[in-house]
């Protein structure tokens, strides 16, 4: 081995062992948050972290995400997704301990619960959702009929312990954590919290307009509506005064649940000032409006 090359593996080395070091003892930096979502994960390797951060993405970056070894406070949060990754049909020892730990909480805030697993790699279906949902997460969490998502996650033997690496060592590492179904899993839950809270809306036959969420936001919030049929739709944001800021979206859509996100843009693409604003929704010849507030 040459100099230079013993110097470049010495410096690794001491990378490594400094890495080790930090693993070992993990430190987590409390911050002051103004956020009422909480994405809680519990995880071996890292990849219900990977989860949890792009379910937060897909709510438009509303929640915190805490490692359960955290420990976090989520008295402050209102609203909470948890989950976390299965070893042997369980999720870790923390998240299980935290969430009986925090039972009472829960059953009141839990939105949405999540796990990721390996499935051996094939698709999962409704025997995962029940293993690792039904009778274990939501079990531990005490609440039932919660949006819910098995993900299939990853392998990474180098970043197992060195017992469970050899206990891998015949299988392949694989990487099969899809950053748009956490997204999407992400979104989901925000709808269905957001027509949860939809109040009755003056629109025809069952149609709606829900209340956007979050509510104050910053500087993005999503609005939800039902259409009962398909038909022409148009929805745009005003200002105090009934002024138009945004056309938001206008043509033919199909019946259903719908939500569109407003990232605080006007139509020339300026960020608009904190304040109040209105949201129009106009479907089969109707108007609801309602009410919204941009903070700083
Ligand atoms: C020791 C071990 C046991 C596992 N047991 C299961 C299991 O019972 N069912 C399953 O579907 N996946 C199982 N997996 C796969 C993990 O759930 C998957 O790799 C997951 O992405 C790991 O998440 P993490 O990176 O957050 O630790 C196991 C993985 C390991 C290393």
């Amino acid at each position: 081995m040459q100099r230079r090359d013993f110097f470049k593996w010495g410096l690794a080395g001491v990378g490594t062992a400094a890495l080790a070091g930090k693993a070992s003892a993990l430190e987590f930096y409390p911050m002051p948050s103004e956020k009422k979502w909480a994405v809680v994960y519990g995880t071996w390797c890292g990849s219900s972290r990977d989860a949890a951060v792009w379910i937060s993405e897909g709510m438009a970056g509303i929640a915190d995400v805490f490692d359960v070894r955290e420990n976090p406070d989520l008295s402050g949060f209102d609203h909470v997704v948890i989950g976390g990754s299965i070893r042997s049909g369980r999720t870790s020892a923390e998240l299980q301990d935290y969430i009986g730990r925090n039972q009472a909480l829960l059953k009141e805030k839990v939105r949405g619960l999540f796990a990721v697993c390996g499935n051996m790699g094939s698709p999962v279906g409704p025997a995962q959702t029940a293993a690792f949902i039904d009778n274990h997460l939501a079990k531990l969490c005490d609440v039932e009929n919660k949006p819910s998502k098995v993900f299939l996650g990853r392998i990474t033997k180098s970043l197992m312990d060195p017992q469970t690496a050899a206990s891998m060592a015949g299988a392949a590492d694989y990487d099969n954590l899809k950053r748009s179904e956490c997204l999407a899993f992400g979104q989901q839950v925000l709808q269905a919290a957001a027509s949860a809270g939809k109040a009755g809306s003056g629109l025809p036959g069952k149609s709606s307009l829900g209340q956007n969420y979050p509510n104050p936001f910053n500087p993005s919030c999503r609005i939800g509506y039902r259409l009962h049929r398909p038909g022409e739709v148009r929805l745009q944001i005003l200002d105090a005064k009934g002024r138009k800021v945004r056309t938001l979206l206008s043509g033919v859509q199909p019946a259903g649940e719908h939500s569109v996100l407003w990232d605080g843009r006007d139509d020339q693409g300026g960020s608009v000032a904190s304040g109040t604003y209105l949201y129009s929704l106009r479907f089969d010849g109707k108007t609801v409006t309602k009410r919204m507030m941009k903070v700083q």
